[in-house]
């Protein structure tokens, strides 16, 4: 099965780029997640105080952020490409492949649907909203995941998104 993402290009781990936007880019999901998104802060009209209004902005600021931090981590994916897949029985690779590509569609498509809603008025907001337990069990499962192979299968996989190939 093809790679989504996948070029000729196999570095033995991840650059120094895609390093800092893999890390970056899930302390802002988690940020938008769990702090910032939470309904009664983001409710338009019912904020109060200054940690509402504070975390209500940002959920739009950081939220584009994390839109334009995708874009360059797509392009930085597709010259660079990623370390080949470590060995793991044929349906643990196969759903790796399959998290990692929801993970790229919800990154596109959770900025998208809070901007159309936000700026538009129009209703992807309650699809927006579901994008939330989605995102929670990929990255539960991606967690899992990582640490089975980092302390099951002791394959090293954390190094690769830790440690720089160049
Ligand atoms: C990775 C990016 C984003 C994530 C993970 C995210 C996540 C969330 C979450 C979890 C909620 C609350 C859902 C609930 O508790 O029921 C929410 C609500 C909301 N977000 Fe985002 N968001 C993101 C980006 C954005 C952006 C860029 C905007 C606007 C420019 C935005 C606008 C909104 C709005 C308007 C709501 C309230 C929706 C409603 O009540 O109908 N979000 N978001
Ligand atoms: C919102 C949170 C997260 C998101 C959206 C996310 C997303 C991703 C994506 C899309 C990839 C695939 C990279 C590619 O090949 O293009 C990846 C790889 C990876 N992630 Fe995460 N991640 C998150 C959190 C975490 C956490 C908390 C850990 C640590 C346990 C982690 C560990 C890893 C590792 C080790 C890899 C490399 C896998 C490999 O080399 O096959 N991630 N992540």
């Amino acid at each position: 099965m093809a790679q989504p993402f996948s070029t000729a290009k196999r570095p033995p781990s991840y650059s120094l780029a895609q390093i800092v936007l893999h890390w970056t880019i899930a302390g802002l999901v988690a940020w938008q997640l769990f702090i910032s998104g939470h309904p009664p802060r983001i409710q338009p009209g019912s904020v109060q105080g200054f940690w509402a209004m504070t975390t209500a902005s940002s959920h739009v600021w950081l939220g584009l952020t994390v839109l334009a931090l995708v874009v360059v981590r797509v392009v930085l994916r597709l010259s660079q490409g990623a370390p080949p897949p470590v060995e793991s029985p044929p349906a643990a690779e196969v759903a790796s492949r399959v998290v990692h590509f929801l993970f790229y569609l919800l990154l596109f498509f959770m900025p998208i649907t809070g901007i159309l809603a936000w700026y538009f008025g129009l209703p992807t907001g309650d699809i927006h909203e579901l994008g939330q337990p989605v995102f929670i069990v990929l990255i539960a499962a991606h967690v899992a995941a990582s640490l089975w192979h980092q302390f099951i299968r002791h394959d090293g996989l954390i190094r690769r998104m830790v440690v720089p190939a160049r």
